[in-house]
């Protein structure tokens, strides 16, 4: 008698997403500072990103995009057991987006994680679900990533070079057993970080460490808005991306020429294109959305794979990877075999 069991792979059931209506040219931001329209393209690829209007928040894209993957995968809402959501940007200092998704959808007590690993944050999640999965402690787990960045932009000429960069938007997968022993699911996830690079990439106030947290002056000087070492950034991003993806190439047995789609974490267009030349993946199985989108930050990446999955580019058997570099600095891969 045969007794070996395989432990089942985590599939995607339901892709969705969602970005606020208002979308914003970078012919609008010329309005606001000292930039223009061909340096964001030249510089990052970008043409337009979307903004929310007064009294949306970060949760409210979640849940839209959440109903989204839900409907995706035909599932009923109350089936859900579990709920993780990855911001950088919550509607509150506390608490998180995942009880507020949570509650929005009516999921009566079902536990919901938040995951604070900024433009990693979706794959640092995809990863905590998948071995909840393959552990057997969840059956159906709804992710979603999402991000509000310009209600805390500095849309003056001091902080133009972050504000022409983010947009806000959200993302969803539905993450279940595979019932079959097909291949198909999640092979491997890849998480790194080095925390002696806080300071290159972060918002630095409101901190615990100042009492009171929140002074007038930190207002004045600027502090409550995000800052980034942008060149450093860029360079760690060029370098860590590939690395990440070779992990789990080197994991799995595989080759780069058997990736059939990679979705980087769409930071800068540039980042994304030196990826590419770096792994030397062909640049036609690279997906990029970033010059409607902007950096959506953990939103980025299930933006770009529901559209993808919904374009046809990925299909059913396709081998996809994904990676993200970001604040932390932390980075990330994920392959999954469609
Ligand atoms: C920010 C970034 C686009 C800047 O591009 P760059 O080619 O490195 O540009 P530089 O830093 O050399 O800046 C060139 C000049 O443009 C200016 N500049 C910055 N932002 C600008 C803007 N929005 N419009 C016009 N000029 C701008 C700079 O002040 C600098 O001026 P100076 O030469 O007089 O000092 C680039 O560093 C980058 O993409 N970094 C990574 C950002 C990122 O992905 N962050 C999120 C990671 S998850």
């Amino acid at each position: 008698m045969n007794t070996s069991m395989t432990t089942p792979r985590t599939i995607v059931t339901g892709t969705g997403h969602y970005v606020p209506p208002r979308i914003v040219t970078n012919h609008d931001l010329e309005k606001l500072m000292d930039t223009s329209d061909q340096w964001i393209r030249e510089r990052s690829g970008i043409a337009e990103r979307h903004h929310v209007d007064a009294g949306v928040g970060t949760s409210d894209l979640a849940v839209e995009a959440a109903r989204r993957a839900i409907a995706d995968a035909g599932i009923d809402p109350a089936t859900i057991d579990f709920v993780i959501a990855a911001t950088l940007s919550p509607d509150h200092y506390f608490p998180g987006i995942g009880v507020m998704v949570q509650a929005k959808l009516g999921l009566g007590t079902t536990g919901a994680l938040d995951v604070r690993n900024q433009c990693s944050g979706f794959i640092y999640a995809l990863s905590a679900a998948d071995q909840y999965i393959r552990a057997g402690t969840y059956k159906r787990i709804l992710l979603v990533a999402a991000e509000v960045q310009s209600t805390n932009l500095d849309f003056s000429d001091k902080g133009r070079d972050m504000s022409v960069l983010f947009g806000d938007g959200a993302g969803a997968v539905i993450l279940e057993p595979n019932p079959q022993d097909d291949g198909r699911g999640i092979l491997s996830t890849h998480l790194f970080a080095d925390g002696n690079f806080v300071s290159h990439l972060w918002m630095e106030k409101p901190s615990s460490r100042d009492c009171p947290t929140f002074q007038t002056s930190f207002f004045d000087e600027g502090r409550f808005a995000p800052k980034m070492e942008g060149r450093n950034v860029f360079v760690n991003a060029c370098q860590r991306m590939p690395e990440a993806v070779r992990a789990g190439l080197e994991k799995n047995g595989l080759a780069i020429e058997d990736v059939d789609a990679l979705i980087p974490h769409q930071a800068n267009d540039r980042i994304s294109l030196m990826v590419a030349k770096g792994l030397k993946i062909p640049v036609e199985k690279v997906i990029r959305n970033i010059d409607r989108f902007g950096n959506t930050t953990a939103a980025s990446i299930p933006i770009a794979l529901d559209e993808a999955v919904k374009s046809g580019r990925i299909g059913r058997g396709n081998l996809v990877a994904l990676t993200a570099f970001g604040s932390g600095y932390t980075w990330a891969s994920a392959f999954i075999r469609w």
